[in-house]
């Protein structure tokens, strides 16, 4: 995971609990889900409340700060949610991917462009997963989408395709999001 580990074992467990600064370091911006916990807070949690080795279970697992602060002081955590995006979300962030692993992503992201086709029909798509976040978007825009998240079944793994979708995920919230004007 990039970045510098965030420490909380020098600050006070009340401090930490105030915490106010932006959500940062490791894949706690993979995204922007609502209403995170800071990860500073959720560090000192554990490290004030647990030991190594010992097993956290968030069940209101959001966005999944607690469960990749938890992997990163070697503790065992599980988690649940009623929506599937945090689900999805805290398992993308808290499962690592080898650098062979990024490599395997990575050169399928350099080949997605030449197969996305504007005039090409996308079969078996119009799912939920498109009833919500596809609604509001322009024909084209949306068609690209389902293409690329069509083309993430090409990945040999759970974890690829997971990372490539989070990439897809990431990439629309930055681009669409309260957007008045959609990014180029
Ligand atoms: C503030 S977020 C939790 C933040 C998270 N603990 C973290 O480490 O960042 C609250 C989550 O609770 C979930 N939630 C609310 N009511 C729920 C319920 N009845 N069962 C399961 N999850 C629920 C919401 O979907 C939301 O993702």
């Amino acid at each position: 995971m990039p970045t510098a580990s965030i420490s909380s074992s020098r600050i006070s467990f009340l401090d930490a609990a105030r915490d106010q600064s932006p959500v940062k370091g490791f894949t706690h911006n993979l995204y922007k889900y609502p209403a995170r916990f800071s990860p500073v807070f959720a560090r000192s949690a554990i490290e004030h409340f647990t030991v190594p080795g010992d097993t956290i279970l968030d069940p209101f697992v959001g966005g999944g700060t607690t469960m990749v602060e938890a992997r990163l002081a070697g503790r065992h955590a599980f988690g649940s949610d009623i929506s599937s995006l945090a689900v999805f979300l805290s398992r993308t962030k808290a499962i690592p991917l080898s650098n062979a692993d990024l490599r395997v992503v990575g050169s399928w992201f350099q080949s997605v462009p030449n197969q996305l086709d504007i005039h090409r029909a996308v079969e078996n798509l119009r799912t939920a997963e498109f009833e919500g976040y596809g609604r509001n978007m322009r024909w084209r825009l949306r068609k690209l989408c389902e293409q690329f998240v069509a083309s993430v079944s090409d990945l040999p793994s759970h974890r690829h395709q997971r990372s490539a979708r989070s990439v897809l995920l990431r990439c629309g919230q930055w681009a669409l999001d309260c957007r008045k004007q959609v990014q180029s």
